[in-house]
């Protein structure tokens, strides 16, 4: 007897007609017409089921906090980060939370249960970092939420920002953040990358670095930050968040620069959301789309995975922790549109992200954790085009959140009575046709 069985499943590699046995929380088998009663039968039908969801980069202490104390009027960056600082004195240990939990809630009906997040550790209080650390003990059995302790005022900008990064760390923050491009020169920036990485280097944590978060083609701490990660040996443990200068580049110069973070090993974490929204406000016209080269880092063989950012806060006034979302703006400002790249922005958002934030025993695989998540669509490049449905969230082999269909009914002279967007095919093109 079985705890779980998903039944005529698809999966995003290809595989169909598959059913899915889960016992003790943790996939059994998984395979085509397996027999066996089970406690509980999902009929995917035919449908998608997919590792859940992963946000490797995101903002939990400022979620939901939109419009507190006022909406940031440029839209910029750099309002965004004077908005934070206005809101932070006024932040209370149970407001975060709070926002935090609900967000948390929502994250889990849409099927995002591995989430990294930075928290601001630039408050002698601590604050959020204490709220935070509660939030990811109180959700740890549905959500895997890693801290990064990040100096959003700047390492060597804010007074005491350093110190306090530290006993953010000793608290049990698990990886070390930074924000070169913010500090007050090129050489500050480039020091703080160092420091950054030696701190890291030392608790033996990765890194995660909002790096070259501007549309200056001069800003290029990624340099350092991939020189830093061979000297001190961090290969494969350091990431590079946002990475927007490198659109604005020297062609040249990014031929030289994209193999050097290839050997280091660095994993960018474009945010496609955010990204195209804050980048290009200085541009009249033409006006650039501001973010990375996702398709040349790809064909570099770097890891790209994709973050949202933020939803609901001072940068960015939408959102919906919908990673399907993340990545139909991706594919559209990368013009990612062929086949194999779209499907290339679904990894980015299930499997790169995994191997980004270090997550273990993660996808759709005998022994592993029983986590996935049934989506109404067939096929990886039918959930982006859908942002489709999350019809069912399993986790640990529990099914934890469940949402209906989509159907429309129609009232149309000699038209079908229902439809499901899912079923809208693409007409069969004729053999030979381009
Ligand atoms: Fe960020």
């Amino acid at each position: 007897m079985f705890d779980l069985l998903i039944k005529d499943a698809n999966l995003p590699d290809g595989r169909s007609g598959v059913d899915i046995a889960v016992s003790n929380g943790r996939f059994e088998a998984i395979a085509p017409g397996i027999d066996g009663e089970a406690l509980r039968v999902v009929e995917a039908a035919g449908r998608l089921v997919t590792p859940p969801f992963i946000d490797p980069h995101f903002h939990m202490d400022a979620t939901l906090s939109l419009g507190n104390p006022r909406l940031n009027r440029s839209g910029t960056l750099l309002e965004g980060i004077a908005l934070w600082g206005e809101l932070k004195p006024q932040l209370t240990h149970e407001a975060v939370v709070e926002r935090a939990l609900r967000y948390c809630d929502l994250a889990v009906s849409q099927g995002l249960l591995s989430i990294r997040s930075h928290v601001d550790v630039c408050d002698d209080r601590l604050l959020a970092v204490d709220a935070l650390l509660e939030v990811r003990e109180k959700v740890k059995a549905y959500i895997d939420l890693q801290l990064v302790a990040f100096p959003q005022d700047g390492l060597f900008r804010s007074a005491g920002a350093e110190k306090n990064l530290m006993r953010a760390l000793d608290k049990g923050v698990d990886v070390v953040g930074g924000i070169p491009h913010f500090e007050r020169t090129m050489q500050e920036g480039a020091a703080s990358v160092q420091r950054l990485c030696e701190i890291a280097a030392e608790r033996g944590l990765p890194v995660d670095m909002h790096c070259d978060e501007t549309d200056d083609p001069q800003s290029r701490h990624i340099e350092t930050l991939t020189a830093e990660t061979v000297r001190l040996g961090l290969q494969g443990r350091v990431a590079g968040s946002h990475l927007t200068s490198m659109h604005s580049m020297d062609n040249y110069y990014v031929s030289k620069l994209i193999p050097l973070m290839a050997e280091a090993q660095i994993h960018a974490i474009p945010n496609p959301l955010i990204n195209i929204t804050l980048q290009g406000r200085h541009d009249t016209y033409p006006k650039r789309r501001g973010m990375t080269r996702v398709p040349e880092l790809l064909a570099a063989g770097i890891n790209v995975s994709l973050g949202q950012d933020c939803c609901m806060d001072p940068w960015y006034s939408l959102g919906n922790a919908d990673m399907l979302e993340v990545a139909h703006m991706a594919v559209h400002v990368a013009q990612m549109t062929s086949v194999n790249a779209m499907k290339q922005a679904f990894d980015a958002i299930t499997v790169n992200s995994a191997r980004a934030i270090g997550l273990d025993d993660y996808g759709i695989e005998k022994g592993r954790p029983a986590n996935c998540v049934v989506l109404q669509a067939r096929d990886p490049v039918e959930a982006i085009r859908l942002r489709a449905t999350r019809l069912a969230v399993i986790r640990n082999g529990e099914v934890i959140a469940e949402t209906g269909p989509r159907m429309a009914t129609l009232s149309l002279p000699d038209r079908p009575g229902t439809i499901d967007a899912a079923d809208y095919a693409p007409v069969e093109a004729a053999p030979g046709a381009p």
